[in-house]
């Protein structure tokens, strides 16, 4: 069976429907930690299981018969290492499991983003587990950007604090059908994924294009990082939240989140969605999840 957690996430939903073109459903398992939130998977034959990262003591039962788990890095900036550990853990102890995926960032190794520390420890928990491991390391997400062009259109103005710095973003679906296919590979897999789109952009280009495609003027405009975390908070979103995106654009901005990389389109056979097709489905008041 294949697990993958946090599967009632935009992510891991979309991982879901790419692993149920490839597998049964029933060797699919959905680990969530509010089932009713799936109750469709379930309804199609998806294995449902409770598992939330702040109860260890779910795991080893969510785990019972997995031999791989996705390991979709958790929300929560400042938490991640506690609640994958927990995962990690309990997937050395299951004896069952053989092959553990992690949703990693960008260059983990090596990249200046202040959180990605978390994604360091976490490639090193999974290192001296010794479950073998592969890690998909995710640049950012196109929909980032693309999931306030609608305010965008109508405020006239994209805010950010990427400067000019270009982002190798790739859509949700493409990263999530890169996890499927590598859980789902007969063949060799490599230890390390570099995920990033084909094509890159700046938020100058990515107003210009939601300009192109809405008939409406909207420029970028930058702020200092403070300033575009204050903008953030006043939109009501947490404060934890608001600091994670103004230190991503931060990132794009010193570069840390362009790649030339060809992992992700190597991985699912076509080119990776363009930022136009990511407009296009933003203005459209949609997201793609498989
Ligand atoms: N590279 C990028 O640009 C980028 C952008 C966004 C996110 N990310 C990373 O990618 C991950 C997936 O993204 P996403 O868009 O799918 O995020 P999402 O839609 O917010 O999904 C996160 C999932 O984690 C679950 N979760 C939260 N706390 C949990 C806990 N204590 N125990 C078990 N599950 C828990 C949530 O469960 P509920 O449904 O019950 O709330 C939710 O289903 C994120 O968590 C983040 O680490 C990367």
């Amino acid at each position: 069976m294949i697990l993958v957690t946090g599967a009632a996430g935009q992510l891991g939903r979309s991982v879901v429907e790419h692993l149920l073109a490839r597998v049964p459903a029933h060797r699919i398992v959905a680990a969530v930690r509010h089932p009713e939130k799936v109750a469709d998977l379930a309804a199609r034959g998806v294995v449902v299981r409770r598992a939330d990262y702040d109860h260890p003591e779910d795991w080893p039962a969510a785990l019972q018969g997995v031999r791989k788990v996705l390991l979709i890095s958790g929300p929560e900036v400042g938490t991640r290492i506690r609640h994958h550990r927990t995962v990690v853990e309990a997937a050395a102890a299951s004896g069952s499991v053989w092959l553990m995926a992690y949703t990693s960032m960008l260059r983990a190794d090596t990249t200046e983003v202040p959180y990605a520390s978390e994604d360091r420890e976490t490639e090193r928990l999974i290192r001296e587990s010794r479950v073998p491991y592969v890690f998909l390391r995710h640049g950012w997400y196109t929909e980032n950007y693309t999931m306030n062009a609608g305010y965008a259109v109508h405020e006239g103005k994209l805010y950010g604090c990427a400067k000019s710095g270009r982002i190798s973003g790739a859509s949700r679906i493409d990263y999530a059908e890169a996890a499927a296919t590598v859980l789902t590979a007969v063949g060799q897999i490599r230890p390390v994924y570099e995920l990033a789109g084909d094509e890159s952009f700046t938020l100058s280009e990515v107003a210009a294009e939601i300009s192109r495609q809405s008939g409406r003027s909207v420029e970028y405009v930058d702020l200092p990082e403070e300033d575009y975390r204050a903008l953030l908070e006043s939109y009501g979103l947490s404060n934890g939240l608001s600091s994670t995106l103004a230190l991503a654009d931060t990132g794009a901005a010193n570069g840390d989140v362009y790649s030339e990389s060809k992992d992700l389109s190597n991985l699912i056979g076509r080119p990776t969605t363009s930022l136009a097709t990511a407009v296009e489905i933003a203005l459209a008041g949609g997201e793609q999840t498989s």
